[in-house]
């Protein structure tokens, strides 16, 4: 029988690479979103990849009654929790907003799926929760804190995760930890579609080498690294869905929750990302050094050596295809979804 997936935030950038991923692999995913940072039109692009149209169903985390329907109209084996929102910057201005979609989505999905006896759960973490390291490579032993709203959801949920698998066996939890995902499927059908100026290095990059905006700045050059500027563990979104698919097979009966790193652990910084990005593009990205941005730190990059043990998974693409593949879905789509 073909096993039924629930993507929570279905529609979103990563999980529509990880629905191409599922549907490739012959899962069944069916889609739950309430499209506040979405578009309906990214069902007719994973339509044309695969040929396959996934189940959609708009409805939001915070409604209990929506979600247990979904576990009653479908046989869910397994879940894969994309659902919340990201920005760190708007999670400091409206943290109940955050507190609300993220850490209460998560405890009512969890409610939804237990009283399915559905215990198969895979969790877009992410590498803030790793706060400040000053060592690096990050491994998933290090302590976790968090310095943003945004961040505090993601260990919250990570907690509820951790607890529940503590107090039943049934539970088999993945927690992934996301460095920098960057990128697009290789079709230019499907990719990143932020709202308005983008707050992130690569979608800003690539707004400014299409001409939508004038100039990056660059947030500080005098951080102790190879340049001064920060450096980043960029990781291609086509590796993070596969990654997803691998640790959805990896989940058995002994597996607990358990945490990994998603990157390629390596790291690179700034203005190697703009360099990587003009000799992809062709195109030149001008950019001026301007003040640190708060907050940001000087290194990150992941080592991955559990999830090279335990999901049998490694990145496959290096810096090259990310940023060819970022500009060729930016250039054929120069306003998303639009
Ligand atoms: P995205 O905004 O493209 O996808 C999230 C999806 O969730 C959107 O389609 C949105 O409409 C939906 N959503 C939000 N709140 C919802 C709610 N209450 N009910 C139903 N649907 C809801 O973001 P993304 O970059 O694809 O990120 C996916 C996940 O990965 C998020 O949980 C994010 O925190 C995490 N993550 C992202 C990054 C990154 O840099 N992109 C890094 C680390 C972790
Ligand atoms: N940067 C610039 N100019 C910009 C944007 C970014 O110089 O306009 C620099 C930053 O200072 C940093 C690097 O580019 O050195 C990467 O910045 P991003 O904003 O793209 O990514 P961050 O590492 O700061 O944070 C991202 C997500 C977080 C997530 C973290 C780890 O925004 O939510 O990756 O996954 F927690």
């Amino acid at each position: 029988m073909v096993s039924k997936v629930l993507v929570t935030g279905g529609t979103g950038y990563i999980a529509s690479h990880t629905v191409v991923a599922l549907i490739d692999c012959g899962y069944s995913p069916i889609l739950f979103d309430n499209l506040s940072n979405s578009k309906l039109l990214v069902l007719d692009r994973i339509q044309q990849i695969t040929g396959f149209s996934p189940v959609f169903i708009e409805g939001d985390m915070r409604d209990s009654n929506a979600l247990s329907s979904v576990f009653k109209e479908h046989d869910i084996d397994s879940v894969v929790h994309f659902a919340g929102l990201k920005a760190v910057g708007e999670s400091v201005q409206q943290p109940q907003q955050y507190y609300d979609n993220n850490a209460l989505g998560s405890l009512n999905l969890t409610r939804a799926m237990a009283n399915a006896s559905c215990f198969k759960l895979i969790f877009s973490s992410s590498a803030t929760v790793y706060g400040d390291q000053e060592q690096v490579p990050i491994t998933e032993e290090m302590p976790v804190t968090a310095t943003s709203p945004y961040g505090r959801t993601k260990l919250m949920s990570e907690q509820i995760f951790k607890d529940l698998a503590d107090a039943d066996s049934r539970w088999q939890t993945a927690l992934l930890r996301y460095f920098n995902p960057v990128g697009a499927h290789p079709s230019a059908l499907i990719g990143e579609d932020p709202k308005g100026i983008p707050n992130n290095l690569l979608p800003y990059v690539a707004k400014v080498a299409s001409g939508a905006l004038k100039q990056l700045e660059v947030f500080g050059d005098d951080y102790d690294t190879v340049d001064g500027t920060g450096v980043r563990d960029y990781i291609h979104v086509v590796d993070l869905a596969d990654a997803h698919v691998k640790a959805l097979a990896a989940l058995n009966a002994d597996h607990g929750c358990q945490a990994y790193n998603l990157g390629t652990g390596r790291g690179y910084s700034v203005l190697e990302i703009i360099a990587a990005f003009e000799q992809a593009s062709g195109v030149d990205v001008p950019y001026k050094v301007v003040a640190r941005r708060a907050g940001d730190m000087a290194i990150s990059y992941a080592d991955v050596s559990k999830s090279e043990q335990c999901i049998d998974w490694k990145a496959r693409y290096g810096l090259a295809e990310m940023m060819q593949d970022h500009w060729r879905w930016q250039k054929n789509n120069p306003l998303g979804y639009e």
